[in-house]
């Protein structure tokens, strides 16, 4: 696809390096079949998701943000020595303090950068890219890492059949160069709306509702959803999201050469490009062999999008996502 002459970005960057990691472990839809009232039909139907990854009993959750992160750093052709910025998106922290990008820091061998997890639901990682990208465009850093990780397959509850089959685990990772030039954000729209903080959450945990044995026998460690909600708002935010990043990016959506949604549900996802009249070759699905894998779905997808060489200099990418909170938003790149 030809390159485009548009002005220069609003916030200047390159991404050198992409990254991402899956664990070994897959649970099939039959597998799923097994110990729930379910079937391969009905969660193929209803969501597209044929498999999902989870974590081993064992492994440790941060270490899928390194393997990322060492993949988009050797890509980058950068020693983990050159990053000085460390953003993680991730809802569930390793440990609620002092978090997860302190694990992955450790994991890297960082010694000065500054590294911190942001929370934005399943947009934290739009929400990280747009934060890491103003950062080096304000001169706070050279080489900033951008990290998508989550092992919501830990917060599930294995026997509600409504939420346990969405989700899988596994970690996205970018490298982000501060160069001028043209590639970088375009347009960037960051949303929220509180009164949607109710469709998705952990209620148990947290210092509103610490750990009890009555927490734990009621269930509230678990991830609760309303699924219906989520399902009817999902796809508006994200379409208004998408329209205004574009509006400020001065660019027609028949102009984005790649979307990346959010991976949570192939019906929402083909509701979103028909409302943005997007054809569907430009829309990139991964879903089905990875289900939703919350922060880490962007990147991931990214990351098998650049791996299989379908992105080129010049072109456009829509990244654009919604979750807890709610948070949601839209970021388009020009690569
Ligand atoms: N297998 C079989 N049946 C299931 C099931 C499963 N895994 N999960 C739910 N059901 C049943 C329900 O119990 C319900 O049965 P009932 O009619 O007897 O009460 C029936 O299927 C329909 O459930 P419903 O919730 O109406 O289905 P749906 O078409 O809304 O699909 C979701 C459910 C969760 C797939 C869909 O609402 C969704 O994807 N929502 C968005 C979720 C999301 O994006 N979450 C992450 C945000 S980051």
């Amino acid at each position: 696809m030809a390159r485009r002459k548009t002005s220069a970005p609003l916030i200047p960057f390159k991404v050198t390096g992409t990254g991402s990691f899956l664990p070994s472990k897959t649970l099939t839809n039959d597998d799923l079949a097994q110990f729930l009232d379910t079937s391969d039909e009905w969660i193929r139907t209803r969501t597209g998701i044929r498999l999902r990854h989870v974590l081993g009993k064992e492994e440790i959750p941060a270490q899928m943000g390194i393997e990322a992160a060492k993949r988009a750093l050797s890509r980058a052709g950068k020693t983990s020595a050159e990053v000085d910025l460390l953003l993680v998106a991730t809802n569930v922290p390793e440990e609620p303090i002092p978090g997860t990008a302190p694990h992955i820091a450790a994991g890297l061998s960082l010694r000065k950068a500054p590294f911190a997890d942001l929370t934005a639901g399943c947009a934290g990682f739009v929400y990280a890219l747009a934060l890491a990208g103003a950062w080096l465009q304000v001169g706070l850093a050279r080489t900033a890492l951008v990290v998508g990780t989550e092992a919501l397959s830990r917060f599930v509850d294995w026997e509600d059949r409504a939420t346990c089959v969405l989700f899988g685990d596994g970690a996205g990772a970018v490298v982000l160069e501060r160069k001028s030039g043209e590639s970088g954000i375009l347009g960037v729209a960051l949303r929220g709306d509180p009164t949607k903080l109710h469709l998705l959450r952990i209620e148990a945990g947290g210092v509103r509702l610490p750990a009890s044995c009555a927490t734990v026998q009621a269930k509230k460690h678990f991830l609760q959803m309303e699924g219906k909600g989520l399902f009817r708002a999902a796809v508006g935010m994200m379409a208004e999201a998408t329209r205004a990043a574009a509006a400020q990016a001065g660019i027609p959506l028949a102009a984005i050469d790649w979307v990346i949604p959010h991976q949570a549900n192939l019906r929402i996802i083909e509701a979103l490009v028909k409302r943005l009249r997007i054809p569907a070759e430009k829309v990139v699905v991964n879903i089905d062999r990875v289900a939703n894998t919350s922060t880490a779905s962007i990147p991931i997808a990214l990351d098998e999008l650049v791996q299989e060489g379908k992105v080129e200099a010049g072109q456009i990418l829509a990244l654009t996502a919604f979750g807890a909170g709610a948070c949601y938003g839209t970021v388009i790149l020009r690569w």
